[in-house]
């Protein structure tokens, strides 16, 4: 349990990086993405069309709403059934096809928000480049009921746009018209030329500003298959959800911003207690994908050793590595490591207080919650030797630190709430690392390396001018696959 005093001093911590300053700079729109000379506005997303917030001298609130008021005839018209594909038939399938923030967030919530959905409108996300992921979703739905939503802040990322030709060539051999692209293509990006090269009319196409992150644009236009699958109203409450946290984070005194105490906890473990990892522990079914969206939210954004003036970072730690999977799940798989093994992990449980699936008189969901209780008992309390009936193998340390994080029911409203709660507790780490959260160099030479591969793979082989290691794995793959792939 952590003490006031600790509390209180680690909350001075924040305090002294100047946290206050860099929220509101944040909320303002200066451009504290330094690296990228861009401001960082996901908060502006969920503000109300009255508040004033401007880039470079000009208020953005007018272009958020009128994408908002768009996605809201789109996603109607959809669920409506008055946007008809090529042959007149209604659409009944949505394939969103991107990859990392346009991937995981719209797909993290559109499973979180299930309950709420259009159970008619099936919901697909293709992100891989392995063809296996959208080999398997073209199998299985019918061209003329099926509308894809290409979503690409830059348009340029090689996973969706192979994906999306794939699927663009599939749809035109199967309805026999090029037209049909117009019905059945829909895209959401920042960059207009690259959506028109690729033949989807502008007019389809849902805008959004590089001052949203990719990690952190699921408010934005990116949210359109949230929109379409719960409907525009539930979107809407999603946001506003996001803006009451937003409110709270600005506004609380430090000492009582849960954002920032999640922070100096997580600050504590890593930088004090120097545990390397953390996990993310929902007992909620619905949020299954939380974890694997918070990676990128998390790792992405704070996983640097370069400091936000450029210089390498020597002294200190700064992101765990993250992972997680539903309770209870987990307790059946990693948990024996999270109990006794050699490495401490900190977890985040959480839990809604009251379920949507109340079946057999609530009996599962007491259940749950009797092990969401139990499971952090047992990590702060453990088991001494005594009571393990002197047998070491049944032995638990305890003192293994754990935050509980509780919302009354998940709904649109609380789920806004809760992503936009991690949102800040990351900006808050980030601020006292002193780095910049909102770019991702570290993501670059992969994609640099692997496009040039893709280039030259005829003849790279023999150029002499690849380290001698990939040199022999690229041969090695000329001999196994030369008819398949060379
Ligand atoms: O490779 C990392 C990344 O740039 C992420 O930051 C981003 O969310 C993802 O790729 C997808 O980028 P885009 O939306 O531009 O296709």
């Amino acid at each position: 349990m952590i003490t006031d005093e600790g509390l209180n001093l680690l909350i001075n911590l924040a305090k002294a990086s100047d946290i206050e300053r860099w929220r509101l700079a944040m909320f303002e729109g200066e451009k504290i993405n330094n690296t990228e000379n861009r401001a960082v506005l996901h908060t502006a997303l969920r503000r109300p069309d009255t508040d004033i917030v401007k880039v470079d001298g000009k208020n953005v609130m007018d272009f958020i709403h009128s994408v908002l008021k768009k996605m809201e005839e789109f996603s109607d018209k959809v669920r409506n059934g008055d946007w008809k594909g090529y042959t007149g038939k209604e659409i009944k399938n949505i394939i969103n096809i991107g990859i990392g923030g346009s991937d995981l967030g719209p797909k993290m919530v559109c499973n979180a928000l299930q309950s709420y959905s259009r159970r008619d409108l099936n919901m697909y996300f293709v992100s891989n480049i392995d063809g296996t992921d959208i080999a398997e979703v073209l199998r299985v739905i019918d061209p003329e009921t099926s509308l894809f939503i290409v979503a690409s802040k830059t348009f340029t990322t090689q996973e969706t746009i192979r994906n999306a030709q794939s699927a663009r060539e599939w749809l035109i051999e199967k309805i026999g018209d090029e037209k049909a692209i117009a019905n059945h293509f829909v895209a959401i990006s920042t960059n207009e030329k690259a959506v028109s090269e690729f033949g989807i009319n502008p007019e389809n196409m849902f805008k959004f500003k590089n001052w949203v992150g990719g990690r952190y644009s699921l408010w934005s236009a990116i949210g359109l298959p949230i929109a379409i699958s719960v409907g525009f109203e539930n979107f809407r409450n999603l946001l506003n959800g996001a803006y009451e946290m937003d409110q709270h984070f600005l506004n609380a005194p430090l000492n009582k911003n849960m954002a920032v105490i999640l922070a100096v906890i997580a600050i504590w473990n890593r930088n004090f207690m120097k545990y390397s990892n953390y996990a993310i522990i929902p007992y909620d079914h619905y949020l299954r994908d939380f974890p694997s969206y918070m990676q990128q939210v998390d790792m992405e954004s704070n996983g640097k050793y370069v400091n936000r003036d450029g210089n390498k970072i020597v002294d200190y730690d700064t992101a765990p590595v993250l992972f997680g999977g539903t309770g209870t799940n987990s307790q059946h798989s990693f948990f024996q490591l999270i109990h006794q093994g050699t490495d401490i992990v900190p977890c985040d449980f959480i839990i809604a207080k009251e379920t949507l699936n109340p079946i057999a008189n609530k009996e599962h969901h007491n259940k749950l919650q009797d092990n969401f209780l139990a499971q952090q008992q047992a990590l702060m309390m453990g088991r001494n030797l005594k009571e393990s009936g002197g047998d070491i193998n049944k032995v638990f340390e305890g003192n293994r630190p754990s935050n509980g994080v509780i919302i009354d029911k998940l709904t649109p409203f609380n789920l806004g709430q809760l992503i936009a709660l991690y949102e800040h507790k990351i900006f808050v780490q980030g601020i006292i690392w002193r780095i910049n959260s909102f770019d991702q160099s570290g993501v670059e030479l992969g994609k640099i390396l692997a496009q040039n591969i893709s280039e030259s793979r005829k003849i790279f082989a023999d150029n002499h001018d690849v380290d001698a290691s990939t040199m022999e794995m690229l041969n090695y793959f000329k001999r196994l696959c030369s008819e398949v792939f060379w």
